[in-house]
C-alpha cells in the first residue's frame, strides 16, 4: 500500500463540494427497484440503466466517485465502451461495493451481520487491477425492542475494520458505512445514542485493526427520528444532533464524512446537508467555536437515482429527461455541500 495515494483518493472524493453517487444496488435490490416500475428485471435493463447514469452529460462537475456492483464494473456501453472507461473519462473515480450482503444474524433474532471477508484479498486484488481506487461495505443496524445488542454491534464493527485494513493494503480507500437503520418508531434521541455507541465501536475496531483514518471515508446514517415516530424534528434539529453525535464519535483525522440517504427523499436529505454544512459555515473561531473537522459529503443512491428511474421507467425516449433529473439531484447536493441549497431549486430545474 502506497499511503499517500490513498489520502490522495480520500481527499479526492470529497474536493470540490463533490460527493459520490451509489449505483451499487445488489441484483436483487436493483430488480426490486425495477419491478415497482414495471421495468424488466434482466441483465440489459441494469445495464442500460446504469449506462444511463454515467453518461449523464456534465456529471463529473458534482461527482467525484461512482459505487460500482460486480456486474456493472464489467459492463460496456451498447457501443462497447467498458463502464469504467466512460466513468473515468467523466472524471469520476470508480469505486465497488465489496461486500456480499447482511445475513441473519445466529443467535441474534432481527439482526444481520454483513458477510464478504472470505476470500475478499483476491478480489480486492483484481477490482484495482480493473482501475477501481475506492470500495464500500456496509454494516446494517436495526433499532427496536432490546436491540440493537452489543454482540450484533461488535461483530458488525469488527467485520467493518478487517475489510478496511484488507483495503488499504490492497490501495483501495475504504468507505465504511455503519447503516442505522430510520425504519421504526424510535426517537430521535435513541438514533442518536445508538449511532454515537456504533461509531464509537467501529473507530475502536479500525484502531486496533490498524486503519489509517486519513486514507478512508466514513459512510454514516444521519440522525433521524424512525420513520413511524410521532415526533418529527424540523431540518435544523436533525442537522444539530447529527453534526454533535459525530462530533463526539469521529476522529479528526478521518478525511471525510460521506452520508447515506437511507430513503429520505431527495429534496430532505439535501436540505439536511445543507444545514449541517451551513452550521459549521456560520461557526467561527471568534465566538469559540470551530469549523469542521472533515467535509461533510454525500454518498446517496436513492436521494440522487429515484426521480430519474421514475422518469426513465426502462424507455429509451425518457433517456434524457431522467439525465437532467439526476443531474438536477446531484447539483443539489452539491450546493447543499457549500450551504447554498435552497428549495426553490426544486421544481426550477436548477
Ligand atoms: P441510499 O442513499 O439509498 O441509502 O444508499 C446508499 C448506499 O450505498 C446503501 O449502501
Amino acid at each position: 500500500m502506497n499511503a499517500q495515494d490513498l489520502i490522495d483518493t480520500a481527499r479526492m472524493l470529497v474536493a470540490d463540494y463533490k460527493g459520490l453517487l451509489a449505483m451499487d444496488e445488489s441484483n436483487p435490490t436493483c430488480n426490486k427497484r425495477f419491478a415497482k416500475l414495471g421495468i424488466p428485471q434482466t441483465e440489459e435493463a441494469r445495464r442500460a440503466y446504469r449506462e444511463l447514469i454515467i453518461t449523464t452529460p456534465g456529471l463529473g462537475e458534482y461527482i467525484s466517485g461512482a459505487i460500482l456492483y460486480d456486474e456493472t464494473i464489467r459492463q460496456q456501453k451498447k457501443d462497447g465502451a467498458p463502464f469504467l472507461q466512460v466513468i473515468i473519462d467523466a472524471g469520476i473515480i470508480p469505486g465497488i461495493k465489496v461486500d456480499i450482503g447482511a445475513k441473519d444474524m445466529a443467535g441474534h433474532p432481527g439482526e444481520k451481520i454483513t458477510e464478504g471477508l472470505d476470500g475478499l484479498r483476491d478480489r480486492l486484488k483484481e477490482y484495482f487491477q480493473m482501475g477501481a481506487r475506492f470500495a464500500k461495505w456496509r454494516a446494517v443496524i436495526t433499532i427496536g425492542v432490546g436491540i440493537p445488542s452489543r454482540g450484533c454491534i461488535e461483530a458488525n464493527a469488527q467485520a467493518l475494520a478487517r475489510y478496511a485494513a484488507l483495503c488499504q493494503e490492497a490501495g483501495l480507500v475504504p468507505i465504511v458505512e455503519p447503516e442505522v437503520l430510520m425504519e421504526g418508531s424510535h426517537t430521535l434521541s435513541r438514533c442518536s445514542k445508538v449511532t454515537e455507541e456504533v461509531l464509537q465501536t467501529v473507530f475502536n475496531q479500525l484502531y486496533t485493526q490498524r486503519v489509517m483514518l486519513e486514507g478512508m471515508i466514513l459512510k454514516p446514517n444521519m440522525v433521524l427520528p424512525g420513520l413511524t415516530c410521532s415526533q418529527q424534528e424540523s431540518v435544523d434539529e436533525v442537522a444539530d444532533a447529527t453534526v454533535n453525535c459525530l462530533l463526539r464519535a469521529v476522529p479528526a483525522a478521518v478525511r471525510g464524512i460521506a452520508f447515506l440517504s437511507g430513503g429520505q427523499s431527495g429534496e430532505l436529505a439535501s436540505a439536511r446537508l445543507n444545514a449541517m454544512n451551513l452550521k459549521f459555515k456560520l461557526r467561527s473561531p471568534t465566538v469559540g467555536q470551530s469549523p469542521s473537522p472533515w467535509a461533510l459529503a454525500f454518498s446517496f443512491a436513492r436521494a440522487i437515482q429515484q426521480p430519474a428511474l421514475e422518469i426513465w421507467q426502462g424507455k429509451d425516449a425518457n433517456v434524457s429527461a431522467a439525465q437532467q433529473a439526476l443531474l438536477h439531484r446531484a447539483k443539489c447536493n452539491w450546493a447543499a455541500r457549500r450551504g447554498e441549497y435552497k428549495a426553490a431549486m426544486e421544481g426550477t430545474g436548477a
